[in-house]
């Protein structure tokens, strides 16, 4: 099969690149990537040689560019990985939340309905069912988003069923639980905390670090969303998770004890995410497995891999935190006192 990943220079969207040209050795893989701050040509450095690989520059807004790369590499199927995903982010500037994640998703939509795309796999997040204290998510569950970044991400959903509705748009869409592995950007908790604890840099607890969240390998994501597009039926939402539910000052401890670091590493911030800040995300995720898809990493194993990933690769990150754009960041949402105290 022809596919092509939108956002694969980015966390998912690169990794599932490599499961797909591992696993299907029959299957073409283009990317298109906008190379925003959070996609990078150094996260598919391995692909480039790869002759069943193709690179194109462009965003999934731009509908000319999409169909161009759908024409010209004979796509036949079409994955969208393409987001933008920072709580964080979306709190402070929620503009080009709706541009990807709303206007992105809809030149899609369009674009595959006039070309007749065979599959289109949407892929999206826990998020966009809020918090819950108890019980797990379904497939049914309503969509209750709390941030700008989930509501975003809840409208692009929402499109995808009303094309499945209006057109039969073959569209499926998956959601992902908190994912972690090598490549993520370092602003999620997992990459950001490895990343700085490497530099002996304190790291930022929000809160009192109760908060809980369901993770999965990336590997494992990428492999449901595989599933997903192989096994998955048009019109369908598949949830993508692990049941691997840890509160975050768990986390924070295993990349203490893995990095031999020391508590006073730790700074407990007033919670700058405040009502938004979602306590608990849990999915059951039964209808892919179903498919025959299930996760295969082990937690611990695969957190340990990720945290000594981080800390073997800084020629990765290391120009990634050293640009303007990381530190503007940083200053502006943690502010400058608090930016120049982590
Ligand atoms: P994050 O990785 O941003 O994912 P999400 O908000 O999509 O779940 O955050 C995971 C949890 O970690 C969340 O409860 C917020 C918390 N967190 C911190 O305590 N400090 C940080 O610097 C970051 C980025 C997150």
């Amino acid at each position: 099969m022809n596919i092509l990943v939108t956002g694969g220079a980015g966390f998912i969207g690169s990794n599932l690149c490599r499961l797909l040209l591992e696993e299907h050795p029959e299957d073409q893989v283009s990317v298109l990537d906008a190379l925003t701050y959070a996609g990078n040509l150094s996260t598919i450095e391995d692909l480039e040689t790869n002759e069943r690989f193709r690179f194109h520059q462009g965003r999934i807004e731009d509908g000319a560019a999409v169909r161009r790369v759908l024409k010209d590499d004979h796509i036949e199927a079409l994955i969208n990985c393409a987001a933008e995903t920072h709580n964080d982010r979306s709190l402070l500037e929620a503009g080009d939340f709706l541009a990807t994640n709303v206007m992105g998703v809809y030149e899609l939509l369009e674009v595959v309905r006039e070309m007749k795309i065979p599959k289109l796999v949407h892929v999206s997040t826990d998020e966009v069912y809020g918090s819950t204290a108890t019980g797990a998510f379904t497939e049914e569950s309503p969509l209750k988003p709390n941030t700008p970044y989930s509501a975003s991400k809840a409208a692009g959903d929402l499109l995808c069923r009303a094309y499945f509705v209006s057109y039969e748009t073959p569209v499926v869409v998956t959601r992902g639980g908190n994912t972690y592995g090598p490549y993520q950007y370092p602003e999620k908790l997992i990459s950001f905390f490895a990343t700085r604890l490497v530099e002996d840099k304190k790291v930022p607890v929000y809160g009192e670090g109760e908060q809980v969240r369901e993770w999965i390998h990336v590997r494992d994501h990428a492999s449901g969303i595989d599933a997903a597009l192989r096994k998955g039926e048009s019109g369908q939402i598949y949830n993508v998770s692990d049941k691997n539910e840890r509160v975050n000052k768990e986390i924070v401890q295993i990349l203490l004890a893995r990095l031999g670091k020391g508590d006073e590493l730790v700074k407990k911030i007033p919670d700058p995410r405040k009502g938004a800040h979602d306590m608990r995300y849990s999915m059951a995720s039964e209808k892919l497995r179903s498919l025959g898809w299930a996760p295969q990493v082990p937690f611990e194993e695969g957190l340990g891999d990720a945290i000594d990933w981080y800390a073997h690769h800084q020629n990765w990150w290391r120009p990634i935190v050293a640009k303007p754009e990381f530190q503007a960041f940083i200053k502006r949402f943690y502010g400058p006192g608090l930016g120049e105290d982590l």
